[in-house]
């Protein structure tokens, strides 16, 4: 995702701003850029690929005296990677730096456009310093003219401007991205994205809540919440890199789990609406004769393709098939030019993967990658693609990026209802309502993480764990199996509930541990008889469900919802602490478990 850094001081401007940018590269970006202030002088560079084009660009610009900073990295989400699109972007005498996703723009874009104002990016952020430069022009006043932009923008915003109307002084405002300002004795003040980039500059930092906005110049800070003057908290800044960039977390797993209430948001902005689901990168004609889906995927995203399959056929009344993609290669598959492909991948470089997209495209059927990485191998092959928006993944076992696929995929099928009319206006509105209640689901609390932590200790040994869940649980099941097989090195599988008593029940005993994913709105009473015949065999039961369970060992209370993919999200919550928390315990590294690669580009 976006990074941003701002510097206002009489140090060496462009050499912080360009240190804060590489410290922000772990979360992501495909173009980067900065713009100075320094006496009367504006300057901007910026440069697609890595910071060091833009250290190569900026080579020959000196700063020695006092003046303001700004820089960012872009992770691209309205526009494609392109020079044009990296930030800052510039009005007549302004730039402006922005992460987040300004919903509301295309509204005020064509608004200002008829008021003359012309665009040369594709990106969202540029009416924001459009829309600073209109209201400037009528007041006079940069600090009221930014107050008002604000007060305009709908959606997500870190924000950082500067402007030759007032050359000393940075305005920025926060809502729903992070923005942190630091500050030291030398009366340098910093901004940034994360606590990285102001290790060794700043002594105190203070994390801006959400509708703050403000400005900084010489005299110091001033910060205001809806028009009234609010004094920051400012606390004392760690001195170790690995822990802020981990932000105090044990493990990148651990802080992507955090993270996922956060960038499930991103995932929705813009394209979930009060009651319609919007795709703003693919045409409306895209999906029009497709008779049926077929995904292709390995790991964890094929789980989040299994999971969609029941999605597609139960909203969208669409014919579905999932394969692993290491499988479809060579199975001399037979494919229908009335299929739509769809490719789900992190990496978007993933080799089997991308080898499936390959034979779907030259039997000319038309693609879609959900993918979190833009202009990935993946992402430049298919035909369309719908970024997942989860922001750089560390761990190697995915969390973040599988709840942001299952939030693309289920906002998919709801858009394919939509279109094919499968579902009628009152049942996509109940949907959508759910839907915007998984950042709430998804926030990690206090009690139940430690409930976890207290319940793992009794999962260390036995002969193997059995996950198991029906329907759209069955491969949620695979997926809680794979999580703990990948950290703990533990052996487990993931089972249709049904299945048990086919064979896999024969292993039941005290040492074989059943987690059972037992939803209340979704064959509650069917998955319940499964479990009691695996408890009637003697089973160790961990029960995970809103329903209390008598005869479970283990029970693990999730909320009560009236919808399935919120007990859906709360139990993928839930399987990836209990993963986490196994690992822990058994003393694995958690963030680059033994024998694994974060992407795998070999087949
Ligand atoms: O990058 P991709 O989503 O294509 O990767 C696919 C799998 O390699 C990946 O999901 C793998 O299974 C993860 N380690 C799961 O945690």
């Amino acid at each position: 995702m976006c990074g941003i850094v701002g510097y206002i001081g009489s140090n060496d401007i462009k050499n912080f701003l360009l240190q804060g940018l590489k410290e922000l590269e772990y979360r992501g970006y495909d173009s980067a850029g900065l713009a100075v202030i320094e006496k009367d002088s504006m300057q901007v560079f910026k440069a697609v690929g890595k910071i060091k084009n833009l250290e190569e660009k900026t080579k020959d610009f000196k700063t020695k005296n006092f003046g303001i900073g700004i820089a960012h990295t872009r992770w691209a989400t309205h526009g494609k990677p392109t020079e044009l699109n990296a930030h800052p972007h510039l009005g007549e005498f302004s730039y402006v730096v922005h992460n987040g996703i300004i919903e509301n723009y295309k509204e005020l874009k064509t608004e200002l456009e008829e008021n003359g104002y012309n665009f040369i990016s594709q990106t969202d952020t540029e009416t924001i310093v459009h829309l600073f430069e209109d209201y400037y022009k009528k007041s006079k006043s940069p600090f009221e003219a930014f107050e008002k932009t604000v007060s305009k923008l709908d959606g997500a915003y870190a924000i950082l401007l500067i402007t030759k109307a007032a050359p000393d002084t940075i305005f920025f405002a926060k809502n729903g991205s992070p923005l942190i300002i630091g500050k030291n004795e030398k009366n340098e003040i910093f901004f940034a994205s994360s606590d990285a980039p102001l290790i060794g500059y700043a002594k105190e930092v203070a994390y801006l809540e959400d509708h703050i906005y403000g400005y900084v110049n010489k005299e110091g800070i001033k910060t205001f919440l809806e028009k009234e003057e609010k004094n920051l908290e400012f606390k004392p800044l760690t001195a170790n890199k690995e822990l802020a960039q981990k932000g105090g977390f044990r493990f990148f797993m651990e802080k992507e789990i955090y993270e996922q209430s956060r960038v499930i948001s991103e995932t929705m902005m813009g394209r979930v609406k009060a009651d319609k689901i919007e795709f703003e990168e693919i045409e409306e004609g895209f999906f029009t004769e497709i008779e049926n889906i077929k995904i292709c995927a390995c790991g964890t995203s094929y789980h989040a393709g299994l999971s969609a399959s029941y999605l597609f056929e139960r909203l969208s009344k669409i014919p579905t098939n999932v394969e692993i993609a290491s499988e479809f290669r060579y199975k001399e598959p037979i494919l229908n030019k009335k299929t739509l492909f769809i490719v789900i991948s992190q990496s978007g470089e993933t080799a089997d993967t991308l080898e499936a997209l390959k034979m779907a495209k030259n039997a000319g059927l038309k693609t879609l990658a959900i993918c979190n990485v833009d202009n990935s191998s993946i992402v430049r092959m298919a035909d369309r693609t719908i970024l997942t928006r989860a922001g750089i993944e560390k761990g190697v076992a995915s969390t973040k990026a599988f709840a942001t696929q299952m939030m693309v995929l289920w906002m998919l099928s709801l858009y394919l209802a939509q279109k094919r009319a499968t579902l009628d206006k009152e049942s996509i509105s109940k949907e959508i309502d759910s839907m915007l209640h998984i950042p709430k689901v998804l926030v990690v609390e206090t009690s139940l993480h430690e409930k976890i932590k207290r319940l793992s200790k009794r999962y260390l040994h036995g002969h193997g764990f059995f996950y198991i869940g029906r329907d759209i649980f069955y491969p949620l099941a695979l997926e809680g199996a794979l999580k703990l097989k990948e950290i703990s090195y533990l052996h487990a599988e993931g089972y249709p509930a049904g299945e048990m008593k086919h064979g896999p029940i024969a292993l039941a005993d005290p040492e074989l541990f059943t987690i059972a994913l037992m939803p209340k709105n979704l064959l509650y009473d069917k998955i319940k008889s499964n479990v009691e015949e695996l408890s009637a065999r003697d089973s160790t039961i961990l029960a995970i469900s809103p329903l209390e369970f008598d005869i479970a060992d283990d029970f693990i209370k999730i909320k009560e919802y009236n919808h399935y993919m919120l007990e859906y999200f709360e139990m993928m919550l839930i399987i990836q602490l209990l993963a986490l928390e196994i690992a822990t315990r058994l003393g694995n590294d958690v963030d680059m478990p033994r024998n694994l690669a974060k992407s795998v580009t070999v087949e």
